[in-house]
């Protein structure tokens, strides 16, 4: 057997072989922190790769640690459930799931970064030259976002941690390793590398204060030290707690390896369980030179075996290490005990069947475009994956950017609590992600609304728990309502990406509501047809007609009774179907699934023909585009297709994706 296959131990914990998928931060993550089902399928398919170990990536230990809005989080114990979802992925595929803890220090998205000290003229002078470098790696187009967000973030790089904060953030590292556990982790880990803040204590580049957490190397240690002291007084002792090392920090006046390696003697004597090494932080490794040489495979090697020399905990290499034989190699010349793959794993999840099994692997180019979607606040793509995948991951991330995970529903009647509870019965999603607030609005006199209200959310939880495996639902009751347009707008303001409400005829407030709701808001109004399932998609096949689809597929979820017809009402059938086969292929749609290309009759205008499109096939849903910027000026002109279907259609029920 190859030695890279055979089993082996971290401290109690026993990994089926060599082999540890890195952290590789996706940007997966919803923007609440909320795992989706695009960052689930990423840790299931990691899992499934044969990797023993499976590492979930740069966990917040606080909210101002966080390196991107995307992060996941463990500084309270609600997030517990979401990196427990991720952890039983793994397990459940027979990996051992292992959390990064990171606190991001002054690469924090916050406007008040934790720094070991204050940025002086000089450093600053270095790191903004440093980050130049770094933003000329990026493609032009990119670098203006890209420079402003530099120029923020350094503009607050002023305020240098009190004895309070060093203290708050060592226990908010025990609080989250607490949390971890309770998730069902195996392993924890410590991001003590990439230029965070527990590099940026060990740098004295970053760390100019005086002793005792500043001063000599010996200084710089000894916050990770506390850290690492105060998780393990909180941990049970089984628990393995590694360390990512910083080698190198490749930088004057940067971390050196030999003080990496004295360093590391200490965190062994702490019972540190492995390391993991790496090299470079964000202002070294973008430098032309230092890219060049870290395009080479295995181009940690000499250091991993130096670093082995010196401790006798197990070591984990990463960099390159781009073939089987290459993994081989460094386990029989000692140069480290356990593969660590992270683009590697990135560019062909079949990596590791292939090493066992045979077949042509899939090379990382090293071209760093994972890496700089990850800096630019997007999520990962890598340059090998078929552009399908990387369009529809572009497309989740717009979806999820615009919070299409969470609806806000107004129900302002006893009426609207009966169409509610059909349209659960019906077509209200499956998944797990959804995040509902029910806003329950009296704007007249119907005194026993409340009372009512109760009731169906006796029902609407049972039926929740039961059917859709749902958390609690977060519900207002809002007595003498006068302005409901407003109220409900102010509700938006909390991170909603759709609006439900239930259509009633004599309201004008919700025809307003449909009307005035920001653009890039799905508004779903709620209708009494019976045929709640099929479903018709008007599509004008520009690249907005994705957004409309993923709403569709996300509104109907988990249903195999849904009908969903396309069609595409036009003049030139030219391009269409060409388009439409590519949109097929982006939603892995049957490839038979067929778009009708209607001509509108010689009289009728296109919402003349949807309309008569809807009643002939007795459609009772409809996805309908409403955008806003030119389109807003032409319905000015023409009149909006949307409305026209709207007030023609009151009985069917509606999607406006905005
Ligand atoms: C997109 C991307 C995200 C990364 N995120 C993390 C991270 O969250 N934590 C970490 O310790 N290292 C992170 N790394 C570094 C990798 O774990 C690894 O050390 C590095 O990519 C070199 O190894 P490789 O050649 O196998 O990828 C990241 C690397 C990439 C490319
Ligand atoms: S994007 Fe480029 S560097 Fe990243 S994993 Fe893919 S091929 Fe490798």
């Amino acid at each position: 057997m190859q030695d890279v296959f055979k089993p082996a131990r971290i401290q109690g914990v026993t990994l089926k072989n060599k082999i540890v998928a890195l952290p590789v931060f996706t940007g997966y993550a919803l923007p609440d922190a909320r795992v989706g089902p695009l960052m689930l399928e990423h840790y299931r398919n990691l899992a499934k790769s044969g990797a023993s170990v499976v590492t979930i990536p740069n966990v917040a230990i606080a909210e101002n640690g966080r390196t991107s809005e995307r992060c996941l989080l463990l500084d309270e114990d609600k997030h517990i459930q979401q990196v427990k979802r991720l952890i039983e992925v793994i397990r459940e595929n027979n990996a051992v799931a292992c959390v990064q803890l990171n606190h991001a220090g002054r690469y924090a998205v916050t406007n008040k970064p934790l720094l070991p000290s204050a940025l002086d003229v000089v450093e600053a002078t270095k790191s903004i030259s440093a980050l130049k470098n770094f933003m000329e790696s990026f493609p032009f187009v990119k670098r203006f976002g890209l420079t402003a967000h530099v120029a923020k973030m350094t503009a607050g790089w002023t305020n240098q941690m009190t004895e309070d904060d060093i203290y708050d953030t060592i226990n908010a590292f025990g609080d989250a390793a607490v949390r971890a556990v309770k998730a069902g982790a195996d392993m924890i880990e410590l991001h003590g590398a990439s230029g965070y803040l527990i590099t940026q204590f060990l740098s004295a580049r970053t760390n100019r204060r005086r002793p005792p957490w500043g001063g000599l190397a010996d200084d710089r240690m000894l916050f990770p030290l506390k850290v690492i002291d105060h998780i393990k007084t909180r941990l049970p002792e089984n628990i393995p707690i590694g360390f990512r090392l910083l080698l190198d920090e490749i930088a004057v006046n940067g971390i050196s390896t030999s003080e990496s390696i004295k360093f590391a003697q200490k965190l062994e004597q702490k019972g540190v369980a492995y390391l993991s090494a790496t090299i470079g932080t964000y202002q070294s490794i973008f430098k032309p030179e230092i890219a060049k040489q870290l395009t080479r495979p295995g181009y940690l090697t000499e250091l991993t075996k130096e670093l082995k020399r010196h401790v006798n905990i197990p070591v984990v290499i990463s960099g390159r290490v781009v073939s089987p034989k290459l993994a081989e190699k460094i386990l029989k010349n000692k140069e480290a005990d356990f593969i660590g793959l992270g683009r590697p794993l990135l560019a062909d999840i079949n990596w590791i069947k292939k090493a066992k099994d045979g077949g042509q692997i899939i090379g990382c180019k090293s071209c760093n475009t994972c890496f700089q979607s990850v800096v630019l606040g997007e999520s990962v793509v890598c340059e090998r994956w078929p552009e399908v995948l990387r369009d529809r991951i572009h497309l989740e991330t717009r979806f999820t950017s615009r919070h299409g995970y969470r609806t806000l529903v107004v129900l302002s009647s006893r009426a609207d609590l009966e169409v509610t509870r059909q349209h659960m019965l019906h077509r209200i999603p499956i998944h797990t992600d959804i995040q509902d607030r029910l806003l329950f609005i009296k704007t007249g006199e119907d005194k026993s609304f409340f009372e009512a209200a109760k009731k169906f959310i006796t029902w609407a939880e049972k039926y929740n728990k039961t059917h859709l495996r749902r958390d609690k639902t977060e519900r207002f009751f809002i007595d003498n309502v006068q302005n409901p347009v407003d109220l409900v707008m102010e509700h938006l303001e909390d991170n909603f990406g759709i609006v439900a409400i239930v259509h009633d005829e004599t309201s004008e407030w919700k025809k307003n509501l449909v009307l005035k709701a920001p653009p890039d808001i799905v508004v779903s109004r709620s209708g009494t047809h019976p045929n709640l399932n099929k479903v018709l998609i008007p599509c004008d096949l520009s690249p907005f007609t994705l957004m409309q689809i993923r709403a569709a597929l996300h509104a109907f979820h988990g249903r195999s009774d849904v009908d969903f017809s396309f069609v595409h009402v036009t003049d030139s059938t030219g391009t269409a179907i060409e388009r439409w086969q590519k949109i097929i292929k982006n939603f892995e749609m049957d490839p038979s699934t067929s778009l009708k290309v209607i001509k509108p009759g010689k009289e009728l205008n296109v919402a003349e023909t949807l309309l008569g499109e809807v009643r002939k096939g007795d459609y009772g849903s409809l996805i309908l585009g409403r955008r806003g910027g030119l389109a807003r000026v032409r319905r000015r002109i023409f009149g909006s297709v949307s409305e026209r279907l709207l007030d023609q259609l009151p009985e069917r029920s509606f999607a406006l994706v905005g």
